[in-house]
């Protein structure tokens, strides 16, 4: 399973430590020359690569940790979605209900990406937090994953658990998945909500 970050600001950092940390390659891109990203990937770790957009987008499974409205411009960069499997880090807060169509956040990335398995996942917590070691306080920080596809969302729940967090899942988006889910001037129940699960 390949894996690719797309968006290197404070999350698509903090998220490449966590691959960095237990030693898993990841492809990190943004709109930039991937030679701007490499003093700053090298510095988090050697399984970090810069890429350019383009190549960084075959991975099988992308990690969208952009602004919000940047996916309309990213969506461009294929052709076709069919298939791929796309974490959805993204926070819509201050945007409106009436813009949003009166959906989930993450219903209009997939509404963007036709054919993409979305998964929500890693954007309830601050990206200092995510770039903490997630196994502390005697147990694992839990990372919420909500989806309308089963298999993707397990595909992710095995990545989380390879980069040592709990995953959670809150079911569809539009149904648990609501709880983490920010629009207009709020945020979502979960949103913040800084969770262990206890080792047993
Ligand atoms: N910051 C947090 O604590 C936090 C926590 C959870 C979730 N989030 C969410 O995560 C997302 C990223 O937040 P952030 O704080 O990491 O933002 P950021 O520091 O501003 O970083 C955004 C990154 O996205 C890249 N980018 C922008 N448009 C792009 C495009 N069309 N294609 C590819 N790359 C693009 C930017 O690089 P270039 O300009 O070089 O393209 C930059 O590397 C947001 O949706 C935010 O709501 C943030």
């Amino acid at each position: 399973m390949s894996y690719a970050i797309i968006g290197f600001g404070a999350v698509g950092q903090a998220l490449a430590r966590a691959f960095a940390r237990k030693n898993i390659e990841v492809t990190v891109a943004s709109r930039r020359p991937a030679e701007t990203l490499a003093p700053q990937a090298r510095a988090i770790g050697p399984a970090v690569a810069p890429a350019t957009l383009k190549e960084a987008v075959k991975a099988d499974v992308i990690i969208l940790a952009i602004p919000f409205w940047q996916h309309q411009e990213f969506t461009k960069t294929l052709p076709s979605w069919q298939g791929k499997i796309v974490i959805d880090v993204t926070n819509a807060f201050g945007v409106s209900v009436e813009d949003l169509d009166g959906l989930p956040s993450s219903a209009v990335i997939a509404r963007a990406l036709p054919g993409a398995r979305l998964v929500k996942a890693f954007n309830h917590l601050p990206a200092g937090v995510l770039a903490e070691d997630p196994a502390t306080k005697g147990g694992r920080r839990v990372i919420f994953l909500s989806s309308d596809d089963e298999d993707a969302t397990a595909t992710v729940a095995a990545l989380v658990e390879q980069l040592g967090y709990a995953p959670v899942s809150l079911g569809k988006i539009a149904e648990g998945g609501q709880l983490v889910q920010a629009r207009n001037r709020s945020w979502a129940p979960l949103i913040f909500q800084d969770l262990f699960k206890k080792e047993q």
